[in-house]
């Protein structure tokens, strides 16, 4: 199978890529640096520049995808944060599914977060399509944890226009399913760690199984998924994050 994975530079599609490509499958990376197509999936230029090199080193035809990219809720910029996670993420989705359609069993996993699950679809300013400055003024009450709102908003919306397309994909052939990790041992969770205003909130939040998962425990849901014997599976979101979600929401699924 040839198989793409965005954010195949570090943490979990870097595991991701490694497991894939022990199982015998071509991987094309797509990342800042380190990768086999570099882009910046923050600006319509760098989405257009990732799907055109998937392309070209494809031939055209996927067998699968992996939207991994993102970045965390520290970050300093949470427009920015929004333009990777939800609409760099889908701009390359979408702009792999004609290479998909032609590809063979093909199946595709978006990486999403349990931050997804923190806020409700129609309260979130981006069902609305709100513009950079209606998220600005909805990000302000959110003060110093504006980059967290960002993130949540981010997830959730990309989980829904994940889900949205189940029918179209469906009919097309693809598989497309989300995966929703909670705390992972990767750079993004250790920069969260690091930071003033959310280390504390990170360390202080022990799920059922009391430690972080490890990418490669991530990487190994997102193989299956992809795999013929996920072939079943389509439209689903899988919370992959030691049990917070069945702790904090026990009645909700
Ligand atoms: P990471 O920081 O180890 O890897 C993210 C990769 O995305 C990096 O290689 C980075 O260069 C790339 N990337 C960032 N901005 C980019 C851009 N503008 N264009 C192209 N590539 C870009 O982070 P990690 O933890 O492996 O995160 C992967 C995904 O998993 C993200 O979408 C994240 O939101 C999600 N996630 C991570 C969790 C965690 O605890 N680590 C928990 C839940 C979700």
């Amino acid at each position: 199978m040839t198989i793409a994975i965005t954010g195949s530079a570090s943490g979990i599609g870097a595991a991701t890529a490694a497991a894939l490509s022990a199982a015998g499958h071509d991987i094309i990376g797509v990342d800042l640096r380190d990768a086999a197509v570099h882009a910046d999936l923050a600006v319509p230029r760098g989405r257009a520049a990732a799907i055109e090199g998937v392309l070209e080193r494809s031939g055209g035809v996927l067998d699968g995808a992996v939207l991994c990219a993102g970045i965390g809720p520290h970050t300093p910029d949470p427009l920015r944060l929004i333009d990777i996670n939800y609409h760099g993420a889908l701009a390359v989705l979408d702009g792999l599914l004609p290479a998909l359609r032609r590809g063979e069993s093909p199946a595709v996993v978006v990486v999403s977060s349990v931050a997804s699950t923190q806020v409700v679809w129609a309260e979130n300013p981006l069902s609305v399509g709100a513009d950079r400055a209606a998220l600005t003024t909805a990000l302000e009450p959110a003060g110093d944890y504006a980059g967290h709102l960002a993130y949540a908003w981010s997830k959730n919306a990309l989980t829904v226009a994940s889900r949205q397309r189940a029918a179209e994909w469906g009919a097309a052939g693809v598989r497309l399913n989300i995966v929703a990790p909670g705390t992972v041992d990767t750079p993004l969770l250790r920069a969260g760690l690091d930071d003033p205003r959310y280390g504390d909130l990170i360390r202080g939040f022990t799920a059922p199984i009391a430690r972080k998962a490890e990418p490669a425990e991530i990487a190994s849901l997102i193989a299956y998924l992809l795999g013929p014997r996920a072939g079943y599976i389509h439209g689903s979101q899988f919370v992959i994050d030691g049990g917070v979600d069945a702790q904090v929401r026990p009645a909700a699924f």
